[in-house]
């Protein structure tokens, strides 16, 4: 098979293209798509042979559930039983945009989308691309993020090709995503809303509405509930090393002893910059700067793991942000990536 890349408008999605694209998931293929988070890798997701090719086109472990992709309010209702009252609130705030909530499935869901558990992740994208190709379609798609299984996420469609070239139809390309990073993961399955995964809403966004607790294991200990949070993920090919935050530390020294340490073992090393560009940032063998602020960390993190890849560093010292707002999903990533170097 050939892998087709259309390019499309996100403002203004071309008809004849969502068409042509609508048509491959209504066969029972696959389809990657921008959304405002990452690229997703879409199927039927009442089709469970066409869900089943997800996984394999990912190499993704079939324990690990996909999330439901809507256009329409109605389509919750069809997928999921009766919500509490409070996860109502959050859709009315937040829907459409990137917050996947974990609600108790209908039997329509096939077990493949939900790896059997009781629960199925949805979400309403801030799209038009999206939005447009699942009402062509007229069923709900089932996406995880573009990437292979444990990569960083697609965030654009070069990224997409890069994992996935002759493996699917078609990718849809509307250029970089605007967060880069995942949405959120909020368990509204129970009487308290738990986060399952810190995403492009805050925290303190979410708590805007009502209190939030955070699951222990989005801080990466502890008893996992969202089980891809259990994999080394978003990782490039190098191994990552995070180099803290914090007042004992100074960085650029850090990043000097390490350069040094690492390259007397004859490895080489790229430095993932988050801090403003600083004439004592010690000289590594790659550096790639995401933009200082938190919106631009986030939107580039992914990026620059695999830009960083491509010059083929053995390391990548990656630069800690403060865990607050989308800081929180950032550090997230960079702790699963980094596991536990
Ligand atoms: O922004 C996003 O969320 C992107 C775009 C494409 O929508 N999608 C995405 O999907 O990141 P994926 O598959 O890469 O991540 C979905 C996460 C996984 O950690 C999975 O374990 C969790 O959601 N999840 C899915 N269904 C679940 C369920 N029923 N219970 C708990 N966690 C679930
Ligand atoms: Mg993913």
């Amino acid at each position: 098979m050939k892998t087709k890349i259309i390019k499309i408008s996100s403002r203004n999605p071309n008809k004849k293209i969502i068409t042509e694209a609508s048509t491959i998931i209504k066969s029972g293929n696959l389809v990657a798509f921008p959304t405002e988070t990452v690229y997703g890798l879409g199927a039927n997701a009442l089709d469970e042979k066409a869900v089943r090719k997800i996984f394999t086109a990912k190499g993704r472990p079939t324990d690990n559930p996909l999330i439901i992709h809507i256009a329409d309010y109605k389509d919750l209702n069809k997928l999921a039983h009766a919500l509490p009252h409070y996860a109502k609130k959050l859709i009315n705030k937040f829907w459409p945009g990137p917050l996947t909530l974990i609600v108790r499935k209908k039997s329509i869901v096939p077990d493949i989308v939900t790896a059997k558990s009781p629960t199925v992740a949805i979400r309403m994208p801030n799209h038009k691309v999206t939005l447009a190709l699942i009402k062509e379609a007229g069923v709900p798609i089932a996406a995880p993020s573009a990437n292979k299984a444990g990569r960083p996420s697609g965030t654009s469609a070069e990224d997409v090709l890069d994992d996935f070239k002759n493996k699917i139809e078609l990718i849809l390309d509307a250029g970089q995503t605007h967060f880069g990073l995942e949405s959120t993961v909020l368990d509204v399955s129970k009487s308290t809303p738990v986060i399952l995964r810190p995403g492009a809403i805050s925290k303190e966004a979410l708590e805007s509405v009502l209190k939030i607790t955070l699951d222990n294991e989005s801080n990466s200990k502890g008893k996992v509930r969202s089980p891809g949070m259990k994999y080394r993920h978003y990782a490039p090919k190098a191994k990552v090393i995070l180099i803290p935050k914090n007042k004992t530390i100074n960085i650029w020294q850090e990043e000097e002893r390490l350069i040094q340490d690492f390259h007397h073992k004859g490895k080489t090393i790229g430095i993932l910059a988050t801090l403003p560009k600083n004439t004592k940032r010690p000289k590594a063998d790659a550096v790639c700067f995401t933009g200082s602020t938190l919106a631009r960390v986030g939107k580039n993190l992914f990026h620059c793991f695999r830009e960083l890849d491509k010059k083929k560093v053995d390391i990548i010292l990656a630069e800690s942000v403060p865990e607050h707002d989308i800081g929180l999903a950032i550090m997230n990533r960079l702790r699963k990536a980094s596991a536990k170097n």
